[in-house]
């Protein structure tokens, strides 16, 4: 892709503050809202769970704290900071810092694999979005109800092997997707995220009260918080650090292209620190909404990418009014799901 001179003069516009005519966030709020929207998704309800399943607990969620302060963060901050100073899609941006700094063009090619990690996520993430929609139904009608776990292994190996369902599934999310992006910044992205991020927090605290009635929540908090280092491993440890690049959308060229609309007179420091800290605290809590229903039905952590739409089914299925939260939880995973689809998108 080369620069042109009116992306060149685009790109003083963009030192200037002045690239207005792509839109940009209203507020801080607004991009707090939306970086959040991207950064809080699968990461935290599903992978999140069940990586610390299977890495022991403790000590693999001290790790990846550690990697999200020293690791995630600055690199958020210098992704979102290469996002406003060039004012332009992520390859354009490096493009046009590398030509105005009189560095190798080759810089471009950060933002166009970014851009392709993304794809490559987004062609994943989108059946699994599509599978939370396929468990809204599932538990809303009460399949689940009293059901043993070979029953529900089999409902979820159903759902895998049928692609035609699985596609109609894929697409009604990426239709969700999209019909948020083609609105844009304001009325598509900030009126989206403004509405489903509340009822995210919302949902998961819900969530979260049901678990702490189960009688199990110390258990799962002594498992997330207490280290027990003899469980980690050295490959523990960089799925940690890989976990903190995926769950704050890092290497994907999401954060570059959200700092593109952010205005000059906000702080990238505090605002990145924020994302960071609210997406730590929603997979804290995801993992102290599922953990306790996890023991108290006295199952396996460690299950792997299965648990929360094969384990945690079973225990819905078992528990007083399960189709009910059940539900609620699926609702969350797509709502999760859906603001990081459109930052991948
Ligand atoms: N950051 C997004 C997530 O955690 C991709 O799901």
């Amino acid at each position: 892709m080369s620069v042109t001179s009116s992306d060149s003069a685009a790109y003083s516009g963009a030192l200037e503050g002045s690239n207005a005519q792509r839109g940009l966030w209203s507020s801080r709020l607004a991009f707090i809202l939306a970086a959040t929207g991207s950064a809080v998704g699968l990461g935290n309800i599903w992978k999140f769970p069940y990586v610390t399943g299977e890495n022991g607990g403790g000590a693999f969620v001290l790790v990846y704290l550690l990697c999200i302060a020293v690791v995630g963060i600055p690199i958020m901050m210098a992704e979102v900071m290469i996002g406003r100073h060039g004012g332009r899609s992520p390859v354009k941006s490096l493009s046009l810092i590398a030509e105005r700094d009189g560095l190798n063009p080759a810089w471009k090619l950060v933002g166009a694999i970014g851009i392709l990690a993304g794809f490559l996520i987004l062609s994943f993430y989108s059946v699994i979005g599509g599978w939370a929609i396929s468990y809204v139904g599932t538990t809303a009608s009460g399949q689940l109800t009293g059901q043993t776990a070979d029953a529900v292994g089999a409902i979820f190996s159903g759902l895998l092997s049928d692609p035609t369902t699985l596609l109609a599934w894929h697409t009604l999310f990426m239709a969700l997707v999209m019909v948020v992006v083609v609105r844009g910044v304001r009325s598509g992205l900030e009126r989206a995220v403004s509405i489903l991020m509340p009822a995210l927090f919302v949902l998961l605290l819900i969530v979260v009260g049901y678990a702490m009635t189960t009688g199990h929540f110390g258990q799962a908090a002594a498992f997330l918080f207490q280290p027990d280092f003899s469980k980690l491993t050295t490959s523990g440890i960089l799925v940690a650090l890989g976990h903190a690049f995926f769950t704050l959308s890092l290497g994907m060229a999401v954060m570059m292209a959200y700092g593109s609309y952010l205005p000059k007179n906000i702080s990238i420091a505090k605002t990145s620190m924020t994302v960071s800290v609210i997406d730590t605290g929603v997979a804290l809590l995801a993992g102290l909404a599922i953990f306790p229903i996890v023991f108290a039905n006295g199952l396996e952590p460690g299950a792997g990418p299965g648990l929360i739409f094969q384990t945690l089914p079973l225990a819905f299925g078992q528990m007083p009014m399960g189709s009910l939260f059940g539900t609620l939880f699926f609702v969350l995973l797509i709502f999760a799901a859906w603001t990081s689809g459109i930052s991948l998108l």
